[in-house]
């Protein structure tokens, strides 16, 4: 069911792995053990991550994978990641058509949750963590990250990775398009970023279809601290 493989884990591997080279490369070649500058960039980081002991690979996850798993790039990160998030128009339009295939919608059309569930989950990071204290959701939903990258309301403070959605919804209203765009946004939002960094919360399971519809709440209704 839970097939997690974020642009984010990669792209942290991908950084981890270049402190790893600046800081070892030329030891370890000096010595003869392995020779760096026989590799491709993508065999260096492949080696990096799953040869050198420097990541814990074998630690739990909570949907019973360990680190080694989460760490497999799948077709769209690794095409992502040869073209430095610059893929060809076919590699794009490949993206974008199987991330519209993956995009289930609820029955009875997209509504709007409640906004206040849909704040907290908006702040929440938490689920699907690994190592020592992995996750319980049975007492905790799941959260969706959003602050990590956002700002959204003003009560709150977000990150700059993504841009900023305060008053997304005063904005661009809420009707059916803009519904339709914030769901597939969330759900995969490959459909329309092909190598865009945000995570596949609908796609991967993490986000069930009534945390998305509280998370939709609280950017598009009028009373969410959002749209103040
Ligand atoms: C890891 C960072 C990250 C997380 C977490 C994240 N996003 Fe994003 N989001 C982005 C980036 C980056 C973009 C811009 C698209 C691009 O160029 O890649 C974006 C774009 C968007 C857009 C489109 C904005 C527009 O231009 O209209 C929406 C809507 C959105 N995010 C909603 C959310 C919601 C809701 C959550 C939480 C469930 C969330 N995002 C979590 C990084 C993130």
């Amino acid at each position: 069911m839970f097939k997690m493989k974020t642009p984010l884990a990669a792209g942290i591997a991908a950084a981890a792995a270049i402190a790893i080279t600046a800081g070892c490369a030329s030891t370890d070649s000096a010595d003869g053990k392995v020779d760096y500058t026989k590799m491709s960039s993508a065999e260096l980081a492949e080696y990096l991550i799953f040869e050198t002991n420097s990541f814990r690979l074998d630690q739990p996850t909570q949907e019973g994978t360990t680190v080694r798993d989460r760490q497999v790039q799948d077709e769209l990160q690794k095409v992502c990641s040869e073209t430095r998030n610059r893929p060809s128009p076919e590699q794009a339009g490949k993206i974008i058509a199987d991330a519209r295939a993956s995009v289930q919608y609820p029955e009875g059309g997209i509504q709007l949750g409640d906004w206040k569930k849909g704040r907290e989950l908006a702040w929440s990071g938490f689920g699907f963590r690994v190592g020592h204290n992995v996750d319980d959701h049975s007492n905790r939903d799941v959260g969706g990250n959003c602050y990590n990258c956002h700002q959204m309301a003003t009560d709150r403070v977000g990150g700059n990775i993504g841009p900023s959605l305060t008053g997304y919804g005063k904005t661009r209203g809420n009707n059916e398009a803009t519904r339709k765009f914030v769901y597939e946004m969330i759900y995969n939002p490959h459909t329309y970023f092909p190598c865009t960094s945000m995570p596949r919360m609908g796609a991967n399971g993490l986000l069930e279809e009534q945390a998305i519809a509280d998370i939709m709440a609280y950017m598009l209704h009028p009373d969410s601290p959002v749209n103040q």
